[in-house]
């Protein structure tokens, strides 16, 4: 059974042009789905119907199934047990998905209580061992401080360590590293790879960047006009793009290419536990 599941989706925001115009595709368990496409291509409106995140404007047709379940026309109270448990999704802005008030270990033991009931000393104990996992170096003493005491790769963790929290089976990430430089991208895909790996969470990873796609991803779907124009293993698609636009895509994108040599390529050495002094100085 796929872990996610679309099937002829549709969406309309009122004008006649669909932003998602009849995308059927399977995501595969423990795999990181990349989808890729330039802005304003329907990238954020598909994940965003997973979630039960549009807007009640939006007109929604065809099916949606996360683990093997249809989420179209599921009530509020059952699309909240399913965020966070079964799917989580984690977006570009880490600083609003953060309450600036609240210290950051505090907000991830908030998320494991939420979905169970859990004793508050073992919810901190589980969020400062969460907080290692991703990389936040000295997490005892950082639990307490609030997300402005943070460098923005970070806060990103951060947002990682709420979202895997409840090992959810699925992670959505919309352009999760867009607002990082490129070696902080580097180090978080690096992350979102271990943790899929680690928990066995299949990922849906949303970018406009090909470099991020030859990086972590297994399969790639392109999208273009609310169209998923062709899916392909990651390898196939930079060896041999099928679409038209797919090679037009590549060919105006150098630093997409995984041999191109302005490609952000993770060393191989480079582990999360071994952040360069920089980012985990300025943390
Ligand atoms: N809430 C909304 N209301 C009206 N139109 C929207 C809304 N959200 C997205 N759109 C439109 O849908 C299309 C796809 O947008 P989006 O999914 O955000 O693209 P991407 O994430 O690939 O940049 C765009 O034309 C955008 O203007
Ligand atoms: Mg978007």
């Amino acid at each position: 059974m796929s872990v996610l599941s679309f099937t002829s989706v549709s969406v309309r925001f009122g004008g006649n042009t669909p932003a998602v115009n009849g995308v059927s595709l399977e995501v595969k368990p423990g795999e990181i789905f990349g989808i890729v496409g330039e802005s304003g291509s329907g990238k954020s409106t598909l994940a965003n119907a997973v979630m039960g995140l549009l807007p009640g404007t939006a007109q929604v047709a065809g099916s949606i199934a996360v683990n093997g379940r249809e989420v179209l026309g599921l009530d509020e109270p059952s699309l909240r047990q399913i965020r966070g448990a079964e799917v989580a999704m984690i977006f570009q802005d880490a600083s609003a998905s953060l309450d600036p008030t609240w210290s950051v270990g505090d907000q991830i033991a908030e998320t494991i209580r939420a979905h169970g009931p859990v004793r508050s000393a073992e919810a901190k104990a589980r969020a400062i061992a969460l907080m290692e996992e991703v990389g936040i170096p000295d997490a005892p003493r950082r639990y307490s401080d609030v997300p402005h005491r943070f460098s923005g790769g970070m806060r990103q963790r951060i947002v990682i360590a709420a979202a895997v929290a409840n090992n959810p089976k699925l992670l959505i990430a919309d352009e999760p590293t867009t607002a990082l430089d490129v070696t902080l991208q580097a180090q978080v895909l690096a992350l979102i790879d271990r943790l899929r790996r680690s928990h066995g969470t299949t990922v849906l990873l949303i970018t406009h960047d090909l470099g991020v796609v030859a990086q972590v991803c297994d399969r790639v779907g392109v999208m273009y006009g609310g169209k998923l124009l062709e899916v392909a293993s990651a390898s196939d698609l930079f060896a041999r793009p099928s679409h038209p636009y797919t090679r037009a895509l590549l060919a105006a994108n150098p630093a997409g290419a995984p041999r191109g040599s302005r490609l952000p390529v993770i060393p191989s050495e480079w582990s999360v536990e071994s952040l360069p002094a920089a980012e985990a100085s300025n943390g």
